[in-house]
């Protein structure tokens, strides 16, 4: 079968589904994960539409049963898994000293735990098909937020567990990078918005702008299709016999791409810049 299986946690989310679309557009077959609901089905629809392959997993997160079931689904629909992108995730903002055991355990399950049990889960296949994984980040896991320490711990933890995963992975073939995108105009900020912006939706989007020196907000194609989330094929392999060069080789090209302002998706080429 031509085209590589993609699988996409979040998938019916706002950089999910930019996501997948954009590699339909490809040939690629799109495995949408996110939780059950009319909301996954449309996603699913849409990209049907485009003549692309298409399934929909309702998947939550959180369960680490769930992660390793539309791993092994994505595999046996698509024939392979090759690329894995985790996009799912939830907002939490908040004075720390406010912050309720089951909203750390949410956010930290969801943005983390989830993400990693999705690889963990897709290593052998991946690995068969040297494949890659992406995981949408944020530049809050970079920088930090003021008022949301909780979001920004489970983001600065992926960026972590991507760093430490591309190592561990190199020597198989897999490449695991991060996306560290600045606000995006997607149903989160809206959900922000309603959630925090009290009578003043509209304010609280600016004052996030305000956070953004260009003062403006990205869209999920803010940056047109070329810029669009597009995995090249692994440029270099690790062997046994030099593994300690390889290494040296692979800690270049594992990018955190701190995107700034928009979603602004990744290639990974000599000429991204990369957070030291
Ligand atoms: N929008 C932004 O400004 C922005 C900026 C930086 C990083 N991010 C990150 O980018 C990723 C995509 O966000 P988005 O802006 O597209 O938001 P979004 O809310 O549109 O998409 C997130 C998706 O995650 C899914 N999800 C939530 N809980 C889940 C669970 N338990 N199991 C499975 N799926 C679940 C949601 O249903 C949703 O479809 C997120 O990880 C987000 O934290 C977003």
């Amino acid at each position: 079968m031509a085209g590589r299986t993609v699988l996409i946690a979040g998938g019916a989310g706002g950089m999910g589904f930019a996501t997948g679309l954009r590699l339909a557009a490809d040939g690629e077959r799109i495995a949408l994960a996110d939780l059950p609901g009319s909301k996954l089905n449309d996603a699913v629809a849409r990209i049907a539409a485009t003549g692309a392959k298409a399934i929909g997993l309702p998947l939550d997160i959180r369960s680490v049963a769930a992660c390793r079931e539309a791993v092994d689904k994505a595999r046996e629909w698509g024939g392979s898994l090759d690329i894995l992108v985790n996009a799912a995730g939830v907002w939490l903002e908040g004075a720390a000293s406010e912050v309720r055991e089951e909203q750390w355990d949410l956010v930290l399950d969801v943005n983390l735990k989830g993400a990693f049990f999705l690889i963990s889960a897709a290593i052998p296949h991946l690995s068969a098909a040297q494949g890659v994984v992406i995981n949408i980040a944020s530049d809050a896991g970079i920088v930090g937020n003021n008022g949301a320490a909780v979001y920004c711990a489970s983001k600065g933890g992926l960026v972590l567990l991507t760093k430490a995963l591309a190592l561990e992975l190199a020597p198989h073939g897999v490449r695991v990078n991060a996306v560290c995108p600045g606000d995006a105009a997607t149903p989160m900020i809206e959900y922000q918005a309603r959630t925090y912006g009290g009578d003043d939706p509209d304010g609280y989007k600016r004052r996030l702008l305000g956070h953004y020196p260009q003062a403006e907000k990205g869209t999920v194609h803010h940056r047109g299709r070329d810029r669009l989330l597009h995995p090249l094929p692994l440029p270099a392999r690790c062997g046994a016999d030099n593994r300690g060069r390889a290494f040296d080789r692979f800690r270049h090209q594992c990018r955190i791409l701190n995107c700034g302002v928009g979603f602004i998706a990744w290639r990974v080429h000599d000429r991204v810049p990369q957070i030291p």
